[in-house]
């Protein structure tokens, strides 16, 4: 079958590589769509913290089944399906409370022991298979990943269905988390964005207002089209130097900041700013395997991720579509790979 392969630092590769075979608790899945996200964008560039090249694309995934292990009995042949890119020890603290995304044992895609999406066929265990309701396209469905991390960072508010919110940075992440809000009800959402595109996106999934942190005081304008005081939760999902004080400084006391982004290098964080609030700073890592079912939930019952999705492009486009994201060559949102 052919498969996208990360050869060396910005050069990807169509390796035609054996179907992989399904045991007898997996199931084989024909690869619909695929998509690319952030981490694959380390792996391309070579600087992806545990991946080491050459190394196999993607961990979103959906599509159809076509083979079943003999002890697979949840899932049938022709289900139509997504999968949570994660499998946890088992046994370690993390896993036995619910947290697999904490478990440092856990196997995920994109290393031998799994492979990657970027490819024809992908084989996942039966207990990481979720099915599609007949009506949900597989461009939504891809996109169960990319908003199970946005579930998790809404799960990590205190503030339940209420209160205002901050969102500093609408990339795929950021507008999802902003999709989950506005499902749940919360209307005082106010966006950043230094790209003009993504600010319209986050107007058009319902952000109150959305400004360029590069042209104004961000902070200052969102507490003025707020109360005045800040908001209840800011989550950052973008990564700039002073980002996390800009979060800090507009949210309002008691309040928190929950950091999604990956910021790989240390930057300054003007701790009065948290202590003298006694404002929270939370991170929100992937999702649980319950964020992850909620995710799903959501797509099945019809919440819209579709707009999201800017570009649809064969598996031999892989690396140019890499190379949109990393070089921000044009407007794009979620740039879905159909093999
Ligand atoms: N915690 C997790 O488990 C997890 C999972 C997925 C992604 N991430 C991280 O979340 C972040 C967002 O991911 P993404 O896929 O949406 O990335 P993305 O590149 O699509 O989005 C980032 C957005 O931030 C904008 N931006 C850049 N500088 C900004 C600034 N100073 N202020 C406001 N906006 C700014 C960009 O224009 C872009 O639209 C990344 O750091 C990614 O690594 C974390
Ligand atoms: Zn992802
Ligand atoms: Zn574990």
């Amino acid at each position: 079958m052919r498969t996208a392969v990360v050869t060396e630092p910005f050069k990807v590769e169509i390796e035609d590589r054996p179907v992989p075979k399904a045991g007898s608790h997996d199931v084989l899945i024909k690869v619909e769509r695929a998509g690319i996200c952030g981490s694959d964008l380390h792996l391309y560039k070579g600087t992806h913290a545990f991946r080491k090249l050459p190394c196999e694309l993607g961990h979103e995934v959906s599509g159809m089944v076509c083979e079943t292990g003999s002890n697979v009995a949840r899932v049938a042949i022709g289900d139509r399906v997504t999968v949570e890119p994660q499998v946890g020890c088992g046994d370690c603290e993390y896993c036995e409370s619910g947290n697999v995304n904490l478990c440092v044992g856990k196997t995920v895609p994109g290393t031998p022991a799994w492979g990657g999406t970027f490819a024809e066929y992908f084989r996942a265990p039966e207990q990481t298979i979720y099915k599609l309701a007949s009506d949900v396209s597989y461009d939504s469905g891809v996109l169960a990943e990319p908003l199970a991390v946005a579930v998790q960072a809404m799960n990590k508010r205190a503030n339940g269905e209420s209160g205002s919110m901050a969102i500093l940075g609408c990339g795929t992440i950021g507008l999802l988390v902003l999709a989950v809000a506005r499902h749940r009800g919360i209307e005082d959402i106010y966006c950043t964005d230094t790209a003009q595109f993504n600010r319209q996106m986050a107007i058009k999934l319902g952000a109150k207002a959305a400004f360029d942190p590069l042209s104004c005081d961000a902070a200052d304008m969102i507490k003025a089209a707020n109360s005045g005081h800040g908001v209840d939760t800011c989550v950052v999902t973008a990564s700039a130097r002073n980002i996390i004080d800009q979060a800090s400084s507009v949210t309002k006391k008691l309040g928190e900041v929950i950091l999604v982004s990956m910021i790989t290098e240390p930057i300054p964080v003007y701790t009065y700013g948290f202590v003298f609030n006694e404002r929270k700073l939370i991170g929100a890592m992937t999702y649980t395997t319950g964020a992850f079912a909620e995710a799903c939930e959501l797509i099945n019952g019809g919440l819209d991720v579709e707009s999201i999705v800017t570009h649809r492009i064969s598996l031999e486009e892989s690396g140019e579509g890499l190379e949109i994201l990393d070089k921000k060559k044009e407007d794009a949102g979620k740039i879905l790979i159909c093999p």
